[in-house]
């Protein structure tokens, strides 16, 4: 397939219009959004949606998150919207927060791998937005990346890995939150979140004033998944990670004694340093950020220069603390395949 490009910072309007057009057409737009770049197609049509399982090598049990741009869409594919999820809308929407409910009998089953329930999102990213008014339906789109590799969150990243897949790709810069969206399922009697993210379960129950659960398999990865998309692996660069727990000496100790070892064995691997690391030039040093807002921007687009750059082996001091860590550690211990040092 031949894919077209645009910068959506040369002509935003054009790359809207190009956008809703191949969206009505029935095709598949690659868009920026505040968390990751999306892969999107019409969500009402399920031969559209069909196709992006198919560009992503995505299981069809998998389903996507359905992006609105305005509450008129919400309520034409939703059977009710309650008291906490207008709470939560009014709090927290637009923004990084996905929210399941019931389905309407319209949207397809495709779109929705085969469940009555429909996840939803309102973006906060105005160009989003843009695309979703003029296509006037609402977008299906997961993360655009192939399936089981982490979400893509840069320009070369995109085009690397989507150009000939799709029929447009609107480039946006890096994505401005770099971690995907808050999944909160509002369909049963405890609000519960499926998949952590930018806005914290604290940030929810203030907003709803109860409680925030959060599924089992979240603590316990041997639970099944209540978000099918959370079951397969993902997040995954071919470098092997390693998650160092400990305080700092510790992680310290045990990142040199495996860096020497690794040296003395010809692999190439390197620290992904989230703190300040006595700079060395016996060993490569990538510096994720210096706040947990930086690290979550810079996640994926490192974790996918280390398959780009040769190293073999990468060692992650684990986050205990702050804004975002558990939102971080949870993609961090997928990419690492809950490997810990
Ligand atoms: O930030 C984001 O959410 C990005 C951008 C593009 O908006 N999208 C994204 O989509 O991360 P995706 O498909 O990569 O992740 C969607 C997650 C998957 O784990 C999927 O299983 C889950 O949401 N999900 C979707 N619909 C669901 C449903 N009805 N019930 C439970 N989980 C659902
Ligand atoms: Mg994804």
């Amino acid at each position: 397939m031949k894919t077209e490009i645009i910068n959506s910072k040369d002509d935003e309007e054009l790359a809207v219009k190009k956008a809703a057009d191949v969206i009505k057409n029935g095709g598949l737009v690659v868009f920026p959004t505040e968390t990751v770049y999306g892969l999107g197609a019409n969500a009402m049509d399920s031969s559209s949606s069909s196709k992006i399982y198919e560009a992503k090598g995505r299981p069809s049990d998998n389903p996507l998150i359905v992006h609105i741009s305005n509450l008129e869409m919400l309520e034409n594919i939703v059977t009710e919207i309650d008291e906490r999820a207008k709470k939560i809308i009014d709090g927290l929407w637009p923004g990084p927060l996905t929210i399941i409910f019931d389905k309407k009998y319209i949207v397809p089953l495709t779109t929705t791998g085969g469940l009555n329930t429909v996840a939803v999102r309102f973006p906060s990213h105005s160009l989003a937005q843009k695309i979703i008014d003029k296509s006037a339906v609402p977008l299906a789109a997961p993360s655009a990346n192939i399936s089981g590799k982490p979400s893509i969150t840069d320009e070369k990243s995109l085009i690397e890995e989507l150009d000939g897949k799709v029929d447009l790709i609107i480039l946006g810069g890096d994505s401005p939150i770099g971690l995907e969206s808050t999944v909160i399922d509002l369909t049963e009697k405890k609000a519960k979140i499926l998949r952590p993210g930018f806005i914290e379960a604290n940030q929810i129950a203030e907003v709803i004033g109860e409680e925030i659960f959060f599924d089992s398999n979240l603590k316990n990865p041997s639970d099944p998944p209540k978000s099918p998309g959370m079951k397969y692996k993902h997040y995954s660069p071919n470098c092997e990670i390693f998650l160092v727990t400990g305080d700092k000496k510790q992680q310290r100790n045990k990142i040199f004694k495996s860096l020497e070892q690794d040296k003395k064995e010809k692999i190439k691997s390197c620290i992904l340093s989230t703190y300040s690391f006595e700079s060395t030039e016996d060993f490569a040093n990538i510096n994720l950020g210096k706040t947990n807002e930086e690290i979550a921007k810079n996640l994926f687009k490192t974790f996918r220069n280390l398959d780009g750059d040769g190293f073999k082996k990468a060692y992650l001091p684990y986050i205990y603390e702050g804004k975002l860590a558990a939102s971080i550690m949870d993609r961090a211990k997928k990419a690492a395949e809950y490997k810990f040092l």
